[in-house]
């Protein structure tokens, strides 16, 4: 039997995930596990957590906690974060259950026993102090190359040169800051350059199907010939090498990571047997081949979704793993995106340029608003290249596409079932009645015609379809159609951006239709034309309603629940979505709005918050700074001392970055459209500012000006509105929930004072 298997990127449960991590890899796997499901196909989505490798164990030395302790909150933090989000894994595990130690240890034996591990004894750099052998990004020293005094373990950022650790000039620890010694210490490689020629086969198998920058980048490795690569460290934090001799070593985070699908696959199945659903072993139907059959022949798909960074472990080492395992089967696709940034520029949780996936739930709280943060990440998916997020394009998205186009036709037509039916599904005329099987031949004629518009599919037209169906039926049933079948297409071969713009299309046409056949005209001429009108919409609103399940689920459910119980009731599939399955006389629900306008003030408060030093947390940047592609060491940062709760502990000289000075508001004025908004001309001593301030509910322009008010001079400047804003008053909440300026308590306080 037919069976995809889909995974996304094992997030590392040492941060908050991020949009950038959603878009890269989570969307685009709930997207086609869904699509797939809507078309039947039986599929398993796994994910999890990723909680071993340095950046946790250092993060908790440093903040006095366990490793265990960081796991456990992230990993929830981000189970929720994802649920929220409308995720359909069918389970989220994480690589600390005794599953994964167990599959991990396993592979480890196996290998170790097939002959593709390499035991190698090395001088490697050892901190005394900390009592541990410094991975390459644990030491810093200066270049052997260009004599710079910051050169990291094995690479130099000045000159790019690379070398073996031991050739770095006066090394320091980064965990004590003491000279290390040097030591002899053994590890495990695998023998990366065994799979040289399998690899070589593989990729080039699959380069017709597979993201260019994904066949590039793996050529790239495949041509610097591969080499053994060291899969064991000296650290206490990971799966125990599973050998006496190995005692304080565990295995290379980036090993077991992968493995983390497969004992993901193994917890879900036994979960299931636990409920009496299948048994543990099904978990092999998935990963294993059955005996004397190719992956072509059983059938199998294994679909792996992930960032860019992240193409080597899946695209050539995983890839080995599993071969030199024997019988498990190999990614048909690794579909790499490119990363998303954030209004111009990079994601960096440190300067707090980032939007965390539970703070945008904390704003932004509602299952619709779910579903708007879905499709506006679907429509600006870095699939072939970086790609931008930015709040303004979040709400033209929201109020342009899904509350103007999609949320205007149902709610029309909605409202104007129960203004004009009593809130049912019209019958149809003696003489249509009939048309329902039209219907389904029709649709199946229009994509036999093979035919890209609807133009060319009325110029094919059947002349039997005129009995039943006019122009504009023909035109917004063709589109159906052809939208339905590009979505699908585009789905099928990982294009998401496409598949939601043809799904948007589908509403586009079904609102010219409502334009087009004007019921509100028809009902008083020909009550006929208006019956049959507004059952053609109540048939697409249920299409629409199965279209967009993959991207928006709760909007789906929300208008299947207002189409009552009849909708409710029916397969959803994606085959039939095009078919009129809604009965006659069925009884819809009074229409709720769907999406609700996002307001200026709205994105001006969440462009306020980027950049904002008050809302950095901890430990927060090891998010996506921790192992990369050949180290599993952190950048310097997480060294640093952090706090031990979310608001991080700064110290006096953090608090010097911020310059706060006295103001005097010179000229204050309404922005207009704007309820919230103030522009203000505010001189700070020694320039004048213009700065817009979210106070005009709580003040009048009048009462401001002359006031002495405390100003963040050094904030970056920002657009709200299309005026640039040069800095930012300070407000206290009152209990109300209005504002009230910070102001000096004594008179005579000029512009330009230091605050401090
Ligand atoms: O880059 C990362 O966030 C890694 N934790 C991804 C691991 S993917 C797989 F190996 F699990
Ligand atoms: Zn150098």
């Amino acid at each position: 039997m037919k069976r995809t298997l889909i995974t996304s990127a094992l997030p590392y449960a040492n941060g908050y995930l991020h949009l950038g991590h959603v878009a890269g890899s989570f969307l685009p796997a709930d997207l086609y596990a869904r699509f797939m499901r809507l078309s039947g196909e039986k599929v398993l989505y796994v994910c999890g957590s990723d909680e071993y490798g340095v950046a946790i164990s250092i993060a908790a030395e440093k903040e006095g906690v366990t490793p265990k302790d960081i796991i456990d909150k992230y990993h929830n933090a981000n189970s929720d974060a994802l649920s929220s989000f409308g995720m359909s894994y069918d389970i989220y595990s994480r690589t600390s259950i005794p599953r994964h130690v167990e599959t991990t240890q396993e592979f480890f034996t196996d290998l170790l026993a097939k002959g593709y591990l390499a035991e190698k004894e090395e001088a490697q750099f050892y901190d005394a102090d900390a009592n541990m052998f410094l991975p390459d990004r644990y030491v810093e020293g200066t270049c052997p190359n260009c004599g710079y005094d910051k050169a990291r373990g094995d690479q130099c950022d000045k000159c790019g040169a690379y070398y073996n650790q031991l050739d770095l000039k006066n090394p320091r620890s980064l965990v004590s800051g003491k000279t290390p010694v040097v030591k002899n210490t053994t590890h495990w490689y695998f023998k990366l350059g065994d799979f040289q020629q399998m690899l070589e086969e593989f990729i080039t198998r699959n380069a017709a199907t597979w993201k260019d920058n994904v066949v590039q980048q793996s050529r790239s490795w495949l041509n610097q010939g591969l080499s053994d690569r060291a899969i064991t460290r000296d650290l206490t934090w990971g799966v125990p090498v599973p050998l006496e001799r190995a005692k304080g070593k565990v295995i290379y985070v980036w090993f077991d990571a992968v493995l983390g699908y497969i004992s993901a696959t193994k917890e879900w199945a036994a979960q299931q047997a636990e409920k009496g659903r299948g048994k543990a072993e099904e978990w092999r139907d998935w990963w294993t081949l059955p005996a004397g059959k190719t992956q072509e022949e059983a059938e199998m798909r294994y679909i792996a979704f992930l960032g860019k960074d992240n193409i080597v472990f899946h695209a050539i080492m995983f890839p080995a793993m599993l071969y030199a395992r024997g019988n498990y089967v190999l990614p048909t696709n690794v579909p790499a995106n490119e990363f998303l940034n954030l209004e111009g520029e990079k994601f960096s949780k440190s300067r707090n340029w980032a939007i965390d996936l539970r703070d945008y739930f904390q704003d932004f709280p509602e299952p619709q608003h779910a579903d708007a943060l879905r499709y506006t990440l679907a429509m600006n998916m870095p699939e072939n290249k970086d790609s931008d997020f930015t709040w303004r394009d979040f709400q033209a998205r929201v109020n342009n596409e899904l509350a103007a186009i999609l949320g205007n036709f149902v709610n029309r037509s909605a409202q104007f079932l129960h203004k004009n039916f009593d809130g049912r599904v019209p019958h149809l005329p003696e003489a249509a009645k009939k048309l329902p099987e039209a219907w389904k031949l029709l649709v199946g004629d229009i994509v036999a015609y093979n035919v890209f518009t609807p133009d060319e599919a009325i110029e094919h037209l059947h002349p039997k379809y005129l009995h039943y169906f006019s122009e504009d039926d023909v035109r917004v049933l063709a589109s159906l159609t052809l939208h339905t079948k590009r979505a699908a297409e585009n789905y099928t071969n990982f294009r998401f951006r496409d598949a939601v713009t043809e799904t948007m299309n589908i509403a586009r046409a079904a609102n010219k239709y409502f334009n087009d056949t004007a019921p509100w005209k028809s009902i008083k001429e020909n009550r006929d034309d208006a019956a049959k009108a507004l059952y053609v919409c109540s048939q697409l609103i249920r299409s629409l309603a199965i279209a967009f399940q993959p991207i928006l689920p709760n909007t789906s459910t929300a208008i299947l629940q207002m189409l009552g119980a009849d909708a409710t009731h029916l397969t959803q599939s994606w085959q039939t979505l095009a078919h009129p399955l809604l009965p006659e006389g069925a009884q819809t629900l009074v229409p709720t709005i769907l999406f609700s306008k996002v307001e200026d003030e709205i994105v001006a408060r969440e462009i306020a918050k980027l950049g904002r030093k008050d809302d950095i947390g901890s430990m927060n940047d090891e998010a996506k700074t921790a192992p990369s592609t050949n180290d599993q060491a952190p950048t310097n940062q997480v060294i640093k001392p952090q706090a031990t709760n979310d608001q991080a502990l700064i110290s006096i000289d953090d608090f010097k970055n911020i310059q706060l000075r006295t103001g005097k508001i010179l000229v204050a004025e309404r922005v207009p459209k704007s309820e919230k908004l103030v522009k203000l001309q505010v001189d700070i001593g020694t320039e004048t500012r213009q700065i817009l301030a979210g106070i005009g509910k709580f003040y009048t322009p009048e009462e401001l000006v002359g006031k002495v008010v405390t100003v963040l001079v050094n904030l970056k400047p920002a657009k709200l509105m299309g005026q640039e804003s040069q800095g930012m008053l300070l407000a206290a909440n009152m209990p109300d929930g209005s504002l009230s300026l910070v102001t000096p308590e004594k008179s005579g306080v000029e512009a330009g004072a230091e605050v401090r």
